[in-house]
């Protein structure tokens, strides 16, 4: 067993470097495998390692985080920070299983929990307007961890991921839509130093304002996403000056020439991807503070 200490700070080469020395200590070959246990950032940093260690072992991943189990453990992708850019160092590869049993989500703490919903709230958004109503109507038993009704959750979002990642595993893509709420969402996480899932939650509801005044997205559909994300209280305030998002989403590693894929909705369960340049998607958020 090696731990690694929680948290963010702990995705970095450096720990990268320590934990190769370590397996080497353990005399790992390459019929070796990784068993990654943990939230996102150990299965990132497991996913990145067994990848790269010995040019690549084996690995499977038992997530026990919620935003883990619905997103970061699917798909294959994994890496490193380097220092405050997101994941700038990784590779696409994919573990032989991933684990996820709702009964662990019991003692995370309520930060967490809620911050991996919103990935629920975001599948359902681009994706399937069912699981988004199943959401809607279902608040008591969500805020309760009912593990019935987790299961269902957790395996309808799998389910979903797994159907994009599979159409499109290297992003060039379908596998883009699960982008939505990220772009902002990324920059109010770097700043702000939010979670990444209340962080998506403010992203979602700029994408779905510039989505309605786009003229794609009905008032109605919009209030809708935007008071499931305040009903679980996701919505945090931040303080971020607009030229920091300018710059910011200036520099996103998915951009394109001067322009970003950026992810809209049409209605609730329905994406669309229209490329778009940074200065016109922050003049089109308005006030982006003011959500
Ligand atoms: N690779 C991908 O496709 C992908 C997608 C989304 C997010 N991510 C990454 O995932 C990371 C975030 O993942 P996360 O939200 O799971 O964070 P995390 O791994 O830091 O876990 C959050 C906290 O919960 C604790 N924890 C985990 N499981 C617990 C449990 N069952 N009971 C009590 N405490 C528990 C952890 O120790 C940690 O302190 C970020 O680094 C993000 O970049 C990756």
């Amino acid at each position: 067993l090696i731990e690694i200490p929680p948290g963010e700070k702990s995705k970095k080469l450096a720990v990268i470097e320590d934990l190769s020395a370590r397996l080497i200590e353990l005399g790992i070959g390459r019929n070796g495998f990784l068993l990654a246990i943990g939230g996102g950032v150990v299965c990132d940093i497991t996913g990145f390692l067994a990848s790269v260690y010995m040019r690549g072992i084996r690995s499977g991943f038992i997530s026990t985080s919620l935003l883990s189990q619905v997103d970061a453990s699917i798909g294959g992708k994994n890496g490193v920070n380097i220092g405050n850019a997101k994941n700038m160092v990784g590779t696409f590869s994919q573990p032989e299983f991933v684990l996820c049993d709702p009964d662990m989500l019991q003692t995370l703490p309520a930060d967490e929990y809620l911050s991996g919903l919103s990935e629920i709230i975001k599948t359902g958004a681009i994706l399937d307007e069912e699981l988004f109503t199943s959401i809607e109507s279902n608040y008591d038993a969500i805020i309760k961890r009912d593990p019935g009704l987790l299961r269902e959750l957790i395996s309808r979002s799998v389910e979903l991921k797994a159907f994009v990642v599979n159409e499109d595993e290297y992003e060039t893509g379908l596998r883009r839509i699960l982008n939505f709420g990220h772009t902002f969402g990324h920059v109010i996480e770097t700043i702000a130093g939010q979670k990444h899932g209340f962080a998506v939650a403010s992203g979602m509801v700029l994408a779905g304002n510039i989505s309605g005044r786009l003229g794609l997205l009905n008032p109605s559909e919009n209030e809708r996403l935007r008071k499931l994300i305040e009903r679980f209280g996701l919505l945090e305030v931040f303080n971020i000056p607009t030229g920091d998002f300018i710059s910011m989403i200036s520099r996103d590693k998915k951009k394109e020439e001067d322009e970003i894929n950026f992810v809209l909705i049409e209605r609730i369960g329905k994406a669309v991807v229209k490329k778009m340049k940074p200065t016109d998607l922050v003049q089109l958020a308005g006030s982006v503070n003011v959500l």
